[in-house]
């Protein structure tokens, strides 16, 4: 075959969502879309604001620049960076200035162009399982390798755990709040102490460990539940995100890092991510989207959608015995998986034409994925697959 065997074994290892999707569109071609409860993808459901179309008829009637389309720096255009970093320093109360940011394809994007610029071949980037299965291959694009760490039952980091987890090979640690797949959202007291903890494991291995903040749900925050920034407890931390979610724009592809200004060799920073956003081959992020998402960084998520859904499921499941960590924000429940196998429970469920992706492909066998931004109905009518799938197994 053709395929490098590195990629086959990557796509092998990071297939479960992917394999739940195809399987997901067979049962609906079977029974009919509506008939089946597909909670595998974290795909917005909400349309992106009134404000995001009006910028971009705006731009599109205004623009007439010469140069508009033009190649420009690679970490994107000075007057949106300066907009963003005066947002983020309003947020903070940081310095930060248009050198600190860098426009990026998504957050997916942003985490590449991050890991790329800081690691050598062998370094070790650690992820607080469960975690986004793409910090993985993200990771070993770049010659890294990813160190998952177990987290509390609460799903917070475990500092002991953190601490043993580190060596002189740890170059980054990534943390995602307001977290997919848990829902959690780290407060300040946990940001707190995992600030020194990285300042002084930091001043043990001889070298910065960088914080990786992905923060592409910060927006999706229920019960008025602060996040707060993580840049505000360690220095040596990059803020990654993007507007997918909070403007449900993923397939626009615009996002962006922001080096705290603050940080270990913040310019050297700024400079390598410049340079690995260009041979990475993104070159810059969308021309187009930089500009319309600049004007739209005060905007808000429609959080109360977001929130009714998890009111109507998270009381339900655990009325029928689930066991799960409440969220307090994104778009996901990670339940315990009844019986205790990840893939039999998700295989069960597909009875109730149910779809769901094992804890498994989450670095967190035990537990499932239910990625909740679907319609309130889709909700509704799967309570009572997910009530007899549980009662089954009783
Ligand atoms: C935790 C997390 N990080 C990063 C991403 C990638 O986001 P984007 O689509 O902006 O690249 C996702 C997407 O689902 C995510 O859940």
């Amino acid at each position: 075959m053709g395929i490098s065997r590195k990629i086959s074994k990557a796509m092998e290892a990071s297939s479960w969502i992917r394999k739940m999707f195809e399987e997901g569109a067979q049962l609906k071609k079977e029974k009919g879309a509506e008939n089946v409860y597909d909670f595998t993808l974290g795909n917005p459901i909400t349309e992106p604001p009134k404000a995001f179309e009006d910028k971009l008829k705006a731009l599109l009637a205004a623009d007439t620049t010469p140069g508009t389309h033009a190649y420009m720096p690679n970490s994107g255009l000075v007057g949106v960076r300066e907009k963003i970093a005066a947002y983020l320093k309003a947020q903070t109360g940081l310095p930060y200035a248009f050198n600190h940011i860098t426009m990026t394809v998504g957050a997916a994007g942003g985490l590449n162009v991050t890991l790329k610029a800081l690691l050598d071949p062998g370094d070790e980037v650690l992820a607080l399982s469960p975690f986004f299965v793409e910090y993985g291959v993200y990771a070993d694009n770049h010659g890294g390798i990813l160190k998952p760490v177990p987290t509390t039952e609460a799903f917070l980091p475990d500092l002991e755990k953190l601490a043993a987890a580190i060596t002189p090979a740890t170059k980054a640690l990534i943390i995602n709040s307001p977290n997919n797949p848990t829902g959690v959202v780290y407060p300040k007291e946990v940001l707190t102490a995992l600030g020194d903890l990285l300042v002084k494991a930091s001043q043990k291995v001889g070298h910065a460990i960088y914080l990786i903040s992905d923060e592409p749900y910060r927006k999706i925050a229920f019960d008025k539940t602060e996040v707060p920034y993580p840049s505000l407890f360690y220095k040596d931390t990059l803020l990654i995100t993007s507007h997918s979610k909070d403007l449900s724009l993923p397939g626009e592809r615009i996002g962006y890092i922001a080096i705290h200004p603050e940080s270990t060799d913040a310019q050297a920073l700024a400079t390598a991510t410049n340079f690995t956003n260009r041979i990475l081959g993104y070159v810059n992020a969308p021309a187009l989207m930089q500009r319309v998402v600049a004007d739209l960084q005060e905007e808000p998520a429609d959080v109360a959608g977001y929130q009714e859904k998890r009111d109507l499921f998270y009381p339900a499941l655990t009325a029928f015995g689930y066991e799960i960590v409440k969220p307090k924000g994104a778009f996901y429940l990670f339940p315990k998986a009844p019986g205790g196998d990840d893939v039999a429970f998700v295989n069960h469920l597909k009875k109730y034409d149910i779809l769901a992706v094992p804890g498994t492909g989450f670095g967190t066998p035990g537990y499932f994925r239910l990625a909740y931004c679907v319609r309130n109905s889709i909700i509704e009518k799967s309570l009572d697959g997910f009530k007899k799938a549980i009662e089954d197994l009783a």
